[in-house]
Formats: structure tokens, C-alpha cells, sequence
């Protein structure tokens, strides 16, 4: 097999993104946007030793269970991975994507509950972060297109509209269109990552509530004229806060070290589950209200169930759960790397009356875990819970090993990437036995998921 090869390929599986499987001469090929049992003929894209990638050029049988996206961009946009396919199958995937994770990683077959829906399967996120481009000379955002640094614009730009992304949340397309009119009229520089000039990098904007806090992202140190953009935003209607983060660095990274409010507050606030929350631009929120809100129930009411001298609220953010959780407990730790994070949690207990129950610890859990654990006897501990909630790059060994030593009666784990979950718990299964594994469809049209998984010490 070469790169250009144009095969007759069936899809006899489903990868880690959703994409279809096919396998040529023993060689597993990932054909994205293919669904298990199709027959197609597809193009060699890329031929590395242990795989290929292949992309559609005809397709032969499609399968039943393939239906029409919505979105009319969708196959030339990186953004999602899914749509072509019906939303009950979506669900059984994630299922199973699950479970051999941790078939794989456990050694053994765990049951794992059928992934639970979003209330909402579109127009669920309530963050964007789209890079800017420039399309036949008019500004537009995007998203990239799979693997590579191309910007794919959202909808149609050429007749002077602006199409939409069927996953965001509804109302941040006028915030999206009223951006991108200031910003044609005042006819601003975009920046090149070639050239590393223009100005204009990303445009964020998240929904907190009614509100929106909207953040430009620029190559610069300033954003010229912002005083008729908070004129548009206020034109519309609109509830907002404007922020200015300067990224002068030739990188990937989305955010510079510097944000500015330009107007507005520099917190904004809503209510989550009873529990006044507040968020800067940069802290993290979960993207989808409602599977969030099913999540962080699920965990209170695991914890309602008894009362607790500490819990311990591992990867905490701004500490929603963690003022969730002090309803039950003599005292709540909550530990989180992000200063301004740490910070909006520290506000978040005194707003809900908590801050004599809850302490809120800016480090890396790794380093801060063992020196909060050792303020508790072993008594207090055996008898704690811990919430574990990272990124998508799981625990680290050492964290791990802590939880082994402490030996807390129950550690509820909080999961974006099933991978780096199985690899966790299987750690941690010889001392802990497994009540449950639930995914639920954080990200619908998307390869992603989210789980929650209960243990209790054997
Ligand atoms: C998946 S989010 C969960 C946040 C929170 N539990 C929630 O539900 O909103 C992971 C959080 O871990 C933080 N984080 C990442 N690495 C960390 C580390 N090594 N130590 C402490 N916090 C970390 C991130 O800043 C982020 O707020």
C-alpha cells in the first residue's frame, strides 16, 4: 500500500474519533466519515508504519444507520465528526468505545451503562473559540479543518451572510455576525502564522447565563477603535462583557498570558444547580449546561448519601462541586492549577455562605495532594471521598499512587477521555471495586465523551 493508492475497502470497525475501520493486508486503515459495514472506495491519504488513512472518494453501500448532517460544510469542516450519523448509533459508539478502553486497560469486562443523551444533540455549546481568517478579502471565522492549519469558515461568507455552526448555542451566532460586521467596516489586519503579522487571531465568546463574555484574541497590544464594537454589541441588545487577550508569541496556543477587560465586569455570574457561580474569560466551565448539570446531580447525590469529614475536589475549576458537595461535609478541599480559576473559587464560597467549610488550593494536584492529605488522620480519610475531575490527560501516577495510600471509602472520577480513565483505574482496581460506569454525550456530533465512574474501597 502507497500513499495515493485507490483501494475497494469495507469498514469492519470504529476508531477512537468515530471514524470507520477498514484493515488491508493486516494493516488497519482509518477512513473518516465511514460507518462500520459500508463498502467504499477510498484514496491512501498517509501510510505510516503501524496504520494508513484513507479518505472517501466513492461510496459503494452506505450503511443504514448513515443519515444527512445538518451542517451544510460538514464534510470540509474540521469541527465535529459525527453528524453523519443517526444520534442513537453516535451514543452506542461511545458506549463501546468505553468499554474496551477499559477492557483493554482492566483486564476485565465491567459493565458500562448505555451513554445517556444530551437534552439538547444540537446547539449545546456554550463556548466557542474560533481562529480568524480572511475569505476572498472579507474577515471570517472558522474552524480548522482536520489535521492541518487551514481555516474552514463558517457557513457562507461569499453572499455578505454569515452561515452558522448547528452545534453552538443559538444565541451567539448574532454575537459571532456583529463581530465580524465591525470588524469588515473597520477593515483590520488578520494574523498570518506564516508571516506572523495582522492582528486578529481568534474570537471567543462563552454563554455564562444571559450574558456573554467575549474575548479577542490579538497579535498586538491593543484593539483599535473597541469602543464602537462595545457600541454594536450594546446596539443589539446584548449582555456582555469585552475582553483583550494580547498573544504577540508565534504558537498554537490560543490565549496570551495578558486579558484586559475592555468593558464590562471581570467575573460574570449565573447559577448552577442553586450554587451562584462566578467565571472569569479563561476559567474552565463544562461546554454543555445540561449533561454538566445531570453530571454534577449524579455527583451531589452519590454524596448526599452519607456525611463525610473531607471530600476532596480534585481538579476543581472555578468549584461549582465543590459548593455542591459542602452541604455534606465537614470540610471540602478543592485543588486547581489555574490562579484566576482558584480565584472565582474562592468568590464562589463566599457568595454561597461556604468559605469556613471549603478550602480552595491553587498548584498542581500532584504536588498539593499529599501535603492536604497529610493534614487528616487516617480515620477521617478511610472515611472521605474524592472527586477526581482532569484533563484529557488523566491523573498522574503519582496522584494515583496517593489515593492508593490515603484510602478513601469512595473516588467518584469525572472523565473526558475514556483512555487516560481505563489506564487510571486500573491502577487503582486491586483496592477499589467498580459500581459504576456511566457515560453521558457531553459532546453530541462529536467523537468525544464524558464518564462518570464510582469506586468504592474493598
Ligand atoms: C476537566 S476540568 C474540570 C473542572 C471542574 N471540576 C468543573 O467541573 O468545572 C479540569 C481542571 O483541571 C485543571 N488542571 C489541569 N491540570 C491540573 C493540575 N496538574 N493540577 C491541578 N489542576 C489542574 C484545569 O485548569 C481545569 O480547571
Amino acid at each position: 500500500m502507497n500513499k495515493g493508492d485507490i483501494l475497494q475497502v469495507e469498514i469492519v470497525g470504529t476508531g477512537m474519533n468515530g471514524e470507520g475501520v477498514a484493515k488491508v493486508d493486516g494493516k488497519v486503515v482509518f477512513v473518516p466519515m465511514t460507518l462500520e459495514g459500508e463498502q467504499v472506495k477510498v484514496q491512501i491519504t498517509e501510510d505510516k508504519k503501524a496504520f494508513a488513512t484513507a479518505k472517501v472518494i466513492k461510496m459503494l453501500q452506505p450503511s443504514p444507520l448513515r443519515v444527512a448532517p445538518l451542517c451544510p460544510i460538514y464534510f470540509g469542516c474540521g469541527g465535529c465528526e459525527m453528524q453523519h450519523i443517526d444520534y442513537a448509533h453516535q451514543l452506542a459508539i461511545k458506549t463501546n468505545r468505553v468499554a474496551d478502553c477499559i477492557r483493554k486497560q482492566c483486564r476485565q469486562d465491567i459493565p458500562v451503562l448505555p451513554t445517556i443523551a444530551s437534552p439538547s444533540k444540537w446547539g449545546y455549546r456554550n463556548k466557542v473559540q474560533l481562529p480568524i481568517t480572511l475569505v476572498d478579502g472579507k474577515i471570517a471565522v472558522g474552524y480548522f479543518r482536520n489535521g492541518t492549519h487551514k481555516v474552514v469558515p463558517l457557513g457562507k461568507v461569499e453572499d455578505g451572510t454569515l452561515g452558522d455552526c448547528p452545534l453552538h448555542d443559538r444565541a451567539m451566532q448574532e454575537v459571532i455576525d456583529v463581530f465580524l460586521e465591525w470588524a469588515n467596516r473597520n477593515d483590520l489586519s488578520v494574523y498570518d502564522e506564516t508571516s506572523h503579522r495582522g492582528l486578529l487571531r481568534h474570537f471567543c465568546v462563552r454563554k455564562v447565563g444571559n450574558s456573554f463574555a467575549i474575548v479577542v484574541v490579538v497579535n498586538g497590544n491593543k484593539l483599535p477603535n473597541h469602543n464602537s464594537l462595545i457600541d454594536d454589541f450594546v446596539a443589539h441588545g446584548l449582555s456582555f462583557s469585552l475582553y483583550l487577550s494580547i498573544n504577540t508569541d508565534r504558537t498554537n496556543v490560543i490565549y496570551g498570558k495578558c486579558i484586559k477587560t475592555l468593558y464590562g465586569r471581570d467575573t460574570l455570574f449565573d447559577e448552577i444547580l442553586g450554587v451562584k457561580v462566578g467565571v472569569s474569560p479563561l476559567s474552565f466551565m463544562q461546554i454543555n449546561d445540561g449533561v454538566r448539570d445531570m453530571i454534577y446531580s449524579k455527583v451531589g447525590e452519590i454524596i448526599s448519601k452519607s456525611s463525610h469529614s473531607v471530600v476532596f475536589d480534585l481538579f476543581s475549576g472555578v468549584g461549582v462541586m465543590s459548593n455542591i458537595f459542602a452541604k455534606y461535609a465537614d470540610k471540602v478541599v478543592g485543588i486547581e492549577i489555574v490562579p484566576d480559576a482558584v480565584r472565582n473559587a474562592d468568590t464562589l464560597a463566599k457568595l454561597n455562605g461556604n468559605q469556613d467549610k471549603i478550602t480552595n488550593v491553587c498548584g498542581d494536584v500532584t504536588v498539593e495532594l499529599p501535603k492536604q492529605i497529610a493534614k487528616y488522620s487516617a480515620d477521617k480519610l478511610s472515611d472521605g471521598i474524592v472527586v477526581v475531575d482532569p484533563p484529557r490527560k488523566g491523573c498522574s501516577p503519582e496522584v494515583i499512587d496517593c489515593l492508593l495510600q490515603a484510602r478513601p471509602k469512595q473516588i467518584i472520577y469525572v472523565s473526558c477521555n475514556p483512555a487516560t480513565l481505563a489506564r487510571d483505574m486500573a491502577m487503582l482496581l486491586p483496592k477499589y471495586c467498580v459500581d459504576f460506569v456511566q457515560p453521558y454525550d457531553m459532546f453530541p456530533m462529536t467523537g468525544h465523551v464524558e464518564t462518570l465512574v464510582k469506586l468504592t474501597r474493598v
